[in-house]
């Protein structure tokens, strides 16, 4: 089957004159543009006096926008509660980790566990959701808006207090098991009742690292229930609207699959420039190199995870389309990007690129931040680059998305986990992730991001950058997919915890000893400033960070200088394990893994660093994020671009002789 690229624009009704509406409603459809979404930021309009509702001039911007053509996403204002209702629920505002509340005039102000807000939150909900819910303009509805922005999901209130204690009443029952989970005998932090339990911060020293585990689970299951409080009423007052939240770049403080088992499609926000200069800690030839056209990887790796998180179905909510205000630098994107990010997603399998904003807005936190439109109503460059891709999409039917030969596991519990325990200071859970998805990438490979929960089956090379916590039953999948011919490839500190994060009585893989075949007998974590060297088929390699002494059976395929194994195999089944014990750089990741990869029978198509490939069934797409042209292949149909990929260009083919994208044949 296949679906047309569909585009989107973010909208403020409520930020400009009433009279400009319709005109900008007309624009944006004659620009190319279907969807819409709204009203995520307005509260304060929507109810300026408690109980004192004001609908009418929503009633009308949806009319006005969906008369001209536009479906619409309705957002629930949530996310920044007004200021009479701060002021009468005074403790419902979060605080940070040293202790002290976050003040009003900004947004994401609010604690998930305040239960005066929660009711707060539910009211809103129901009279949207009543008004708006059998509105045929509306589509879908977006819950709040990006949980975890600014540092929001960890607060440390009384009412997070109260709410933790709660929980871990639920978890444990009794005050005995709690004490056994998170070893309370050491340094006398024994507890005698829930009631006694304390947040973890503000410790004179580190706090017990079980406990700060137990804390970011809590700290998720908040937003989880904070979601499905809102979605439980819009499924009851909106049944035949779609739910949907728009998710971040890198932030892993609550378990995005969780929160996604209550609505129907995942989005996220891809700002390719403010993330390559602020979340990947480039060196500084490397941020110059990417500044205007965003690392090749950062939208590809979110893309790839939330295709997973949304179960198949996903959007961009927001797409830069020029500078922003919020990164540390705010390049403009070189001519072309908008377009390329834009099709980019698509070949990941988005349903919807809507761009952020419509217009710039001339007041307020972001008035630095570029739109479709520049402040004066004239397009900016973004505009004419939208445009492009909805004639482009006209054209081009997009088939289904297929699985991809290589799974990468992606667990949020694992990132809490070395987080509240790193051992070494660098040891980061998603850039050991974004590293191997790199190196996976290079190789020309499409990429599966695969939740502890979800099924293995099919999946030929199966990844374990940063699993130190292995269930039983992810340990009896993984050695299934092992036995039946797969070839797994374990990271250092696979199967290193317990999940209360304790020591395996049998240590590290713990689980996974026998499928592994080796033991962990003593680590040891390094400045990443220096490098180790590593000999592999005859050449020296390097790894940083992190090394592990082993013994087993697996055969050890390469070794450190000091004799250390870094690399073992074992046979299991039909298939085998490949185990790291050091942190390699790129190249030598790249190297293992397109030879264990070839061995599986996955056909490579290796890239510069500068280009990317992506497949949607026949569809392959390319992408020239470089200063170079790039030599596409011959012998193929070109249905956008040519062989020759100018920088900034992408191009997408099909085999030769293959017509049937249309589905005519
Ligand atoms: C997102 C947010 C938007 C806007 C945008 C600016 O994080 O959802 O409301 O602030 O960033 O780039």
């Amino acid at each position: 089957m296949s679906t047309t690229a569909t585009l989107g624009v973010c909208y403020y009704p409520e930020h400009w004159p009433e009279p400009q509406w319709a005109e900008d409603a007309r624009r944006m459809v004659d620009v190319g543009i279907r969807i819409v979404r709204i009203g995520e930021f307005a509260w304060s309009r929507l109810e300026p006096r408690p109980g004192d509702y004001c609908f009418a001039w929503l009633d009308r911007a949806i009319e006005t926008l969906g008369t001209a053509g536009l479906k619409i996403v309705l957002g629930t204002p949530t996310t920044t509660p007004p200021k009479w209702l701060v002021d009468r629920l005074p403790d419902m505002i979060a605080h940070d980790r040293e202790g002290r509340p976050r003040g009003f005039g900004s947004r994401r102000h609010y604690d998930f566990s305040h239960q005066g807000y929660r009711v707060e939150v539910a009211r809103i909900t129901e009279v949207l959701a009543k008004r708006y819910g059998t509105n045929p303009h509306i589509m879908a509805w977006q819950l709040d808006n990006e949980y975890g922005c600014h540092d929001t999901v960890r607060s440390y209130s009384p009412a997070a207090r109260a709410a933790f204690q709660d929980w871990l009443r639920a978890r444990y029952g009794s005050i005995d098991a709690l004490n056994k989970a998170w070893g309370t005998v050491f340094w006398s932090m024994e507890l005698g009742d829930f009631a006694e339990a304390e947040l973890p911060n503000l410790t004179v020293t580190e706090a017990n690292p079980s406990a700060w585990l137990d804390y970011y689970r809590f700290a998720s299951d908040q937003v989880v229930s904070f979601n499905r409080l809102k979605a439980d009423i819009l499924r009851r007052h909106a049944p035949g609207q779609d739910l949907s939240h728009n998710y971040m770049g890198f932030i892993t403080e609550f378990d995005h699959f969780k929160v996604a088992n209550d609505l129907d499609f995942a989005t996220w926000d891809s700002y390719p420039l403010g993330f390559t200069d602020t979340l990947l800690r480039l060196p500084a030839a490397e941020r110059q190199r990417w500044q205007r056209t965003g690392h090749p990887d950062i939208a590809a790796f979110h893309h790839d995870l939330y295709r997973a998180v949304g179960r198949g179905r996903w959007w961009v909510m927001e797409q830069q389309p020029g500078p922003v205000n919020w990164a540390f630098h705010n390049p403009a994107p070189l001519p072309g990007m908008v377009r390329l990010w834009t099709w980019e997603a698509f070949a990941h399998g988005a349903e919807v690129v809507a761009y952020f904003r419509w217009r710039q807005a001339p007041f307020a936190q972001e008035q630095m931040h570029a739109g479709l439109l520049r402040p004066d109503s004239h397009p900016a460059p973004g505009f004419f680059e939208a445009e492009a891709v909805a004639q482009e999409a006209a054209t081009l039917p997009m088939p289904d998305s297929a699985r991809a030969p290589v799974a990468l596991l992606f667990d949020y519990e694992a990132d809490w986990l070395l987080t509240a325990h790193p051992q070494g200071r660098e040891y980061s859970f998603k850039h050991l992730v974004f590293d191997w998805y790199q190196a996976v990438r290079r190789l020309g490979l499409d990429v599966d991001f695969v939740s502890p929960d979800a099924p293995l089956d099919g999946y030929r090379l199966i990844l374990a950058p940063a699993s130190p916590m292995i269930s039983d039953t992810l340990a009896q999948r993984l050695t299934g997919a092992v036995a039946a011919g797969a070839t797994l490839v374990l990271g250092p500190r696979a199967g290193s915890k317990t999940e209360n994060l304790h020591i395996p009585a049998n240590l590290p893989p713990g689980r996974l000893a026998d499928l592994a075949g080796f033991c962990v007998t003593r680590v040891e974590s390094l400045d990443p400033a220096f490098a180790e060297t590593v000999l592999w088929q005859g050449k020296t390699y390097q790894t940083r960070g992190w090394r592990e002494a082993t013994e087993g059976s697996a055969a050890v395929l390469a070794r450190f200088s000091d004799g250390w194994p870094a690399v073992r195999e074992q046979p299991h089944g039909m298939g085998r394990v490949y185990s790291w014990h050091g942190l390699p750089d790129g190249d030598f990741l790249r190297e293992t893994l397109a030879v264990w990869a070839e061995a599986q029978g996955i056909a490579l198509h290796p890239v510069p660093d500068s280009v990317r490939l992506r497949r949607r069934g026949p569809l392959t797409f390319a992408f020239n994020y470089g200063p170079e042209p790039w030599q596409g292949p011959t012998g193929v149909r070109y249905r956008l671009g040519g062989a020759q990929v100018m920088p900034q260009q992408i191009a997408a083919w099909v085999p030769h002789g293959f017509d049937d994208l249309e589905g005519e044949d």
